[in-house]
């Protein structure tokens, strides 16, 4: 086939950009997923904690979502354990960034998409640790380690995970409820100087009459630029649910708590 000159400057581009996206492919493959989940690195990184007997046996997943799957697993002595593994995906690390860079915590993490999950998985048992030090409800942290965490399984010893409130058809005394979680809010806001970030029935669990607090690896510091942001979103969530079950008059104003949580009364 004769090329013409034009064609041929288009055609040398394309091979050059081929070669590139070639190079990448086989990096990216590396790191590939297997389901979303296992890359090469989780691999090794599972391996090790089986080998150390901190996980004993996986039983089966308990939730398979964008950013993250979370697994029912024994550690020593059968101790059910709750093992949440980030994927490695790009797609995720975009919205990811707006919640670590401006926490004061977290600073000079690297750019690559490795960086940020690694980031983001140490941040949620960071955060965890942060909030169970200062007396709020959440699972126990057990291990980090790069985009796996293992945390206290909430639910039935044979693996029934707890209920998400979202799930919850009728709940005996709803005022006292929502008074628990404002408190655990103003709490995480007041002690543990954390604003959640993504709160609401989706990411509360209902377990023998108590709520725990979970995925909290969004969670940010107060003094992160949006923190306040998150903390009336968060307030206005959960206020929003609890008001499905309590008469109006009943149930404050966003403001009001915020205000509140805010003047620390
Ligand atoms: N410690 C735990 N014990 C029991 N179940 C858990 C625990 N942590 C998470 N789960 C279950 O796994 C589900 C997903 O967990 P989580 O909310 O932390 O992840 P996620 O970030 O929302 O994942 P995605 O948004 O990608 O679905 C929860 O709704 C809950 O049912
Ligand atoms: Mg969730």
């Amino acid at each position: 086939m004769i090329l013409l000159e034009d064609d041929k400057k288009i055609n040398q581009l394309e091979v050059k950009q081929d070669k590139r996206r070639m190079k990448t492919k086989r990096k990216t493959e590396e790191h590939a997923a297997i389901g979303g989940v296992f890359d090469k690195f989780t691999l090794v990184n599972l391996n090790k904690i089986l080998s150390k007997g901190i996980i004993k046996e996986f039983i089966g997943t308990i939730s398979a979502g964008k950013e993250a799957n979370v697994y029912f697993a024994l550690g020593e002595n059968n101790v059910p354990l709750a093992v949440k593994i980030y994927k490695i995906d790009p797609q995720n690390t975009k919205w990811m960034k707006n919640y670590i860079f401006g926490d004061p915590r977290f600073k000079k993490i690297g750019t690559s998409t490795h960086k940020i999950i690694y980031t983001w998985c140490k941040k949620e048992f960071k955060n965890l640790t942060q909030m169970k030090r200062h007396d709020i409800i959440v699972p126990t942290p057990i291990l980090s380690r790069d985009n796996i965490l293992i945390m206290e399984f909430i639910g039935e010893d044979n693996g029934t995970p707890a209920k998400r409130l979202k799930d919850i058809d009728e709940l005996e005394n709803p005022i006292k409820e929502m008074n628990f979680i404002l408190d655990q809010i103003s709490k995480m806001y007041l002690n543990a100087h954390l604003v959640h970030g993504d709160l609401s029935e989706f990411n509360i669990l209902y377990y023998k009459e108590k709520q725990i607090i979970i995925d909290v690896s969004q969670a940010v510091s107060i003094y992160h630029i949006n923190a306040p942001v998150y903390l009336q979103r968060d307030i206005k969530n959960v206020l929003n649910y609890f008001s499905k079950f309590i008469d109006s008059e009943n149930v404050p104003s966003a403001e009001e708590v915020y205000k509140k949580i805010l003047l620390n009364e």
